[in-house]
């Protein structure tokens, strides 16, 4: 038979949540201080008052929708305190960010900033981190009472925020991350080992959730496949209790995060690399699943979901500017987007939220110069994902197109993932409105692939967008769009020729 695509429109899998499509700042590079705000910029008219914040960023981003922004780091948690960021600005003071070459950090854009640049311009939920480096439970427990507590409690916390702000409405931050990449050896105050972090975890996790049980908190996992991701998650996914006092305490862990960057200079490693997150998401999966069973979690209790609060193309060595985290993205990278966000919604019964790292010029697909932004080539796909992407899952059946043979990075990758590194990479969705959305990647460098298409239906009016280029290598960094969306109308005929190394997005009403 003939190489086919089958969609299955009404075969509904599950939701996609929309926060797989979440946002990251971090105080590294210029990620804040050149990305979100701008001071020292003469230019104006580019930024807005009196906060100083990019108006070309937030409009470039805000039609993305983007649901929730993880902030401030990254390594930089590990020793950021965030009181250092809140208050009067003469009075904030300089420390050097020892996790990203000592560079001075003036604290000017703080907690309260990022508020106002998150909430106000992206209409988007804040996601805070915190220091479980150098910092203390003391210390985070204030800085959730600084922004969750109401000022009618008295709660000194709460009025020193509305002191600084200038008015009493909350933060209400939902979203607390217990640390990050505590395990890595780059890290400050590295965690000795998995088994005290994890204990170190559900004593916080204890006490922030008897502060703010609506808080939702998500655990320090690594990369879904190895012995850390294994104690952590069997020691920390336990049932909710009841305490002597007849307090019921909600399950303690909502989210399990890991992370994962991908990137290799040859073409097909670096295309067919994100798959090794997916084999780590399914991997997390299972672990969640075992916990459960060995602590004897109620069938009826809430599992925690995957956060992949860490996902990009990125090679520290390649990459430049900001200490070498400025990527220039080549049609390659975008390619290996597509994959990443591809299998974030096939995974999408497990994955609760997903953040790209980072937002803006530090491994981003938005880049600022002085005057303008630059959309890079990864760009385009993440905003096609962004605006159709959505709904639900749906089944989708790929027979016949021959698989990738060559070497993988991860070296196991090519074991693990055995039948599934076909040369097309695919997923299919439908939204609420009724259009169905399928997301085609032809990972294949130097062939078109004709495909049957079964399951779209005869002359129906689909609309076409592709993402390629003249070649694998192109970028779009000189400011020229060399790789951009171009869109089309097609009549469906049950065949589809999907480009050389391309991405095309078929979307057509049910
Ligand atoms: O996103 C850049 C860095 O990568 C983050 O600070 C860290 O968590 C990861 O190692």
């Amino acid at each position: 038979p003939h190489p086919s695509i089958t969609v299955f429109p009404h075969n509904r899998l599950n939701p996609i949540s929309r926060d797989i499509y979440s946002g990251f700042l971090e105080h590294m590079g210029r990620c804040i201080t050149g990305g979100i705000y701008d001071p020292q910029n003469p230019n104006k008219d580019l930024l807005i008052q009196p906060d100083n914040f990019r108006k070309d960023v937030i409009e470039a981003l805000k039609p993305l929708d983007i649901p929730v922004f993880r902030y401030p780091g990254g390594n930089f948690t590990a020793t950021y305190h965030w009181q250092d960021g809140v208050g009067p600005r003469s009075q904030r003071p300089t420390r050097l960010n020892i996790a990203w070459g000592g560079t001075p950090e003036r604290n000017e854009f703080g907690t309260n900033e990022f508020m106002v640049w998150c909430r106000e311009h992206m209409h988007a939920e804040p996601y805070l981190c915190l220091n479980m480096g150098t910092g203390s439970l003391d210390e985070g427990l204030a800085w959730i009472e600084y922004c969750n507590a109401s000022v009618e409690t008295g709660s000194y916390w709460a009025k020193l925020r509305a002191e600084h702000t200038g008015h009493d409405r909350p933060h209400n931050v939902k979203y607390w991350g217990l640390g990050n990449e505590v395990w890595g050896p780059w890290q400050i105050a590295q965690e000795i080992g998995p088994r005290t972090f994890a204990e170190k975890t559900m004593q916080w996790a204890k006490a922030i959730k008897l502060l703010d049980p609506t808080v939702k908190l998500i655990l320090c996992g690594k990369d879904g496949i190895s012995a850390w991701d294994y104690e952590v998650v069997k020691h920390c996914v336990v049932p909710a209790t009841e305490s002597d006092l007849g307090v019921t305490q909600p399950p303690l862990i909502d989210y399990v995060s890991i992370h994962m960057y991908t990137a290799s200079n040859d073409y097909h490693e670096n295309v067919f690399a994100p798959l090794a997150a997916e084999r780590a998401i399914e991997a997390t999966a299972a672990l969640i699943d075992l916990a459960c069973v060995e602590n004897n979690v109620p069938p009826g209790q809430v599992r925690p979901k995957i956060c992949f609060d860490e996902w990009n193309v990125w090679d520290p060595k390649r990459a430049v500017g900001s200490k070498g985290a400025e990527e220039r993205y080549t049609l390659s990278d975008a390619l290996a987007v597509v994959v990443w966000l591809n299998l974030f919604v096939r995974q999408s019964d497990v994955v609760g939220m997903a953040c790209i790292a980072q937002s803006v010029n530090v491994i981003s697909p938005l880049m600022t110069t002085q005057d303008s932004v630059i959309r890079q080539t990864t760009w385009w796909i993440y905003e096609l994902f962004c605006r159709f992407v959505k709904g639900y899952q749906v089944n989708v059946v790929v027979g016949g197109v021959e698989e990738y043979q060559g070497s993988t990075k991860p070296a196991w990758l090519r074991d693990a993932m055995k039948g599934r590194m076909k040369w097309l990479d695919v997923s299919a969705c439908v939204d609420e409105e009724g259009w169905c959305c399928l997301s085609v990647a032809n990972l294949h460098k130097d062939e078109a692939l004709d495909i049957d298409l079964v399951g779209m239906g005869k002359s129906v009016d689909v609309e076409v967008y592709t993402v390629s280029g003249e070649d694998v290598d192109v970028t779009n960094m000189d400011g020229q769009e060399k790789v951009k969306i171009v869109k089309k109308g097609w009549k469906a005929e049950g065949k589809y020729t999907f480009p050389k190394h391309s991405f095309t997005m078929l979307r057509w009403r049910m």
